[in-house]
């Protein structure tokens, strides 16, 4: 069974093939970084018109690169909700007059679900249930995932996502966009413990996430050492700064396996890529026996690889999407 998931959730226009459940035929992405570098962060109008531009190219290249043409393809996958509704309607109304065209079935699934499955598109897979920390630019959430189908929602960010304040931060030091990359980049050659950023635990045993008072300490810290007069050392803000999200990240993923009883942890969206993540999760899960499973980087960040897993999974239960759905802006899993 052939499908081809597509995303355009945000800024990344993606599309893949992908065969029964576990190989990857082809995927390709267009990002707008370069659109979106001079204002700092993502403008909602122009990710819609890049998505336009490059929605069909993107299927046209992953068909291509698959070797298959669209009359090979048994099942449409596309991301509706959570993200930009202007992104969202240009990727899903796209697969709806496809698979309407063509006479395709089509399911419309939930990014996070996509985040959450994505670590099984790699060769050595999680068994379920499982420990999902998906983080990314517009959350930051734990679920526990019993099946390909089922996952409780555990805990979830009451202000800023954690990819929400790096790319703050990095604005705040003139970083640039996407502040992410910047930000663990600098933090490489920084100190880790030069500054004292707070870390927000919340009330006891809390699964939630809170960075707002982080950013703002940051900011605090950036103008105190202006108004003395020293020099900003950037590398040790990044550092620093870096260290409060990664510590407060993985306790409380550590804390959400050790209150379920779960043994396995999967990390996905696009912070999970962050080396200084991966090298604390992966420390604190040998200590405690468990095991870490790590998407690539390619599949951490937005892909239409992981919305073709997730949709396979989902049309397998399921069946495809009633015609009258619409997309959605906040996910749907709770
Ligand atoms: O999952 P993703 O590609 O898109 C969303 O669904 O949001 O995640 C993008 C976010 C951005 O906020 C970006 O700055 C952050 O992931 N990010 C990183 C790193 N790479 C990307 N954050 C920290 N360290 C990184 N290496």
């Amino acid at each position: 069974m052939l499908t081809l998931g597509i995303e355009s959730s945000c800024d990344d226009t993606a599309a893949a093939i992908l065969k029964d459940n576990g190989t990857l035929l082809s995927s390709v992405l267009s990002s707008q970084d370069e659109t979106h570098s001079p204002f700092g962060g993502v403008v909602p109008e122009l990710a819609s018109r890049q998505h336009l531009k490059a929605i069909v190219p993107m299927v046209q290249t992953a068909l291509y690169r698959a070797e298959v043409t669209l009359a090979d393809i048994d099942l449409i996958s596309v991301t509706q909700g959570p993200g930009l509704i202007g992104s969202l309607l240009v990727g899903f109304s796209y697969a709806k007059a496809l698979a309407s065209v063509r006479n395709i079935p089509l399911v419309g699934v939930d990014h996070m679900a996509g985040h959450i499955l994505a670590a099984l598109l790699e060769e050595e897979k999680p068994s379920f249930p499982y420990i999902a920390l998906v983080v990314s630019g517009g959350s930051s959430s734990i679920y526990l995932a019993q099946n390909t189908q089922t996952f409780t929602l555990l805990g979830r960010t009451r202000d800023d996502a954690a990819g929400e304040a790096f790319d703050k931060v990095a604005k705040l030091l003139n970083l640039g966009y996407p502040g992410g990359p910047r930000v663990s980049k600098e933090a490489s050659t920084g100190r880790r413990s030069a500054i004292r950023f707070p870390r927000a635990w919340l009330e006891e045993n809390s699964l939630d996430f809170s960075f707002s008072g982080l950013k703002t300490a940051v900011l605090n810290h950036c103008h105190k050492e202006k108004q003395n007069n020293s020099s900003l050392a950037v590398s040790d803000i990044c550092a620093s700064f870096q260290e409060a999200v990664v510590e407060v990240l993985m306790t409380k993923t550590l804390m959400a396996a050790d209150i379920h009883g779960i043994n396995t942890i999967v990390l996905g969206g696009g912070v999970s890529s962050n080396p200084r993540l991966r090298e604390a999760m992966t420390e604190a899960c040998a200590i405690s026996g468990k095991k870490l499973f790590t998407p690539s980087p390619e599949y951490c960040t937005d892909n239409g690889a992981m919305i073709a897993l997730a949709g396979y999974f989902q049309f397998q239960t399921a069946g495809p999407m009633p015609p009258e759905q619409d997309v959605y802006s906040r996910s749907r899993l709770t």
